[in-house]
């Protein structure tokens, strides 16, 4: 498997992918969506691949989210089809995938970034992690699943604190929520997941991949939600709040949303 922007190892039944960015802080561009939609059903095919570590390349960031400069001038129409097709190309399918998906949290994990990540089955995350969904900072909503997928991690308070107040949440305090499993050192993460990874691998592959149908089953999103949110997350593009929240990321200052 060879990408631009995605790494894949494979090694005693386990694969290892990369997000390969880091000079953006990976973030999520439609071609490394597209790539990771691509590499998860390859992998999900792969009778050798058991269970699946999803990391971010260099010691900064999982994902800093979805690339703004990608959409900072579309208008709602283009908002929504980039929700819908995220959810569509790799959100629903990492989180309905038949192996175990685990993130390696290993530095922020924001919109998107932590999208991602609360797609994936559990994480475990390295004590620099910083994690949130900083997106009304940009005059938009989490779109790629954050409002429905925190709620049912952290309950409707806490993912609600962090949605309205957009906040980053620590590696520590993440954990003490629920949002990730554990927290290591940067230097033991890897480790951390390939041992969770390697005990997935020895008990029965089909036995897991109905396990994970059965949870998943139990956690349908309610009343629609997901529909709404790309509708609700639509709505904001192209007003003059969204225009001043991507706007002032781009021009490397504060919005101002007076
Ligand atoms: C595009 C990004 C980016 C992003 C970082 N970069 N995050 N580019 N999209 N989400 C780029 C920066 O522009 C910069 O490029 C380089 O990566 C390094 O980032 P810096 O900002 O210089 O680093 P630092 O000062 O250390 O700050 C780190 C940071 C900050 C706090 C993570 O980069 C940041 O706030 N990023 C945006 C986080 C965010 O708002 N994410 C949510 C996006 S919306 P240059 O070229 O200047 O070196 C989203 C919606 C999801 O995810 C739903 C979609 C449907």
């Amino acid at each position: 498997m060879e990408y631009n922007n995605v790494l894949v190892e494979i090694e005693d039944k386990v694969a290892l992918v990369t997000i390969n960015r880091p000079k953006q802080l990976n973030a999520l561009n439609a071609e490394t969506i597209s790539e990771l939609s691509n590499c998860f059903e390859t992998l999900e095919q792969n009778k050798s691949v058991r269970a699946i570590l999803l990391t971010g390349s260099g010691e900064k960031s999982f994902v800093a989210g979805a690339d703004i400069k990608e959409f900072a001038s579309f208008g709602k129409e283009q908002g929504a089809e980039l929700s819908r097709r995220g959810h569509n190309q790799l959100f629903n399918k990492v989180e309905n995938l038949t192996k175990p998906v685990i993130a390696l949290i290993n530095g922020f994990a924001l919109g998107g970034g932590l999208e991602l990540a609360m797609s994936c089955h559990y994480r475990f995350a390295s004590e620099n992690a910083k994690l949130g969904l900083p997106e009304v900072g940009l005059g938009v909503i989490p779109g790629y699943g954050g409002t429905q997928r925190l709620p049912q991690l952290v309950g409707k308070g806490r993912a609600m604190e962090m949605i309205f107040t957009a906040k980053m949440v620590s590696a520590k305090e993440a954990c003490e929520m629920g949002l990730v499993n554990d927290v290591v050192a940067p230097d033991d993460l890897l480790e951390l997941g390939k041992k969770s990874a390697k005990a997935i691998t020895r008990n029965s592959g089909n036995a897991i991949a109905e396990a994970i149908k059965a949870v998943n089953a139990g956690y349908e999103f309610q009343n629609h939600g997901l529909e709404k949110e790309i509708e609700h997350f639509g709505n904001c593009f192209g007003t003059p709040e969204f225009k001043e929240g991507t706007g002032a990321f781009l021009e490397k200052r504060k919005p101002n949303f007076d």
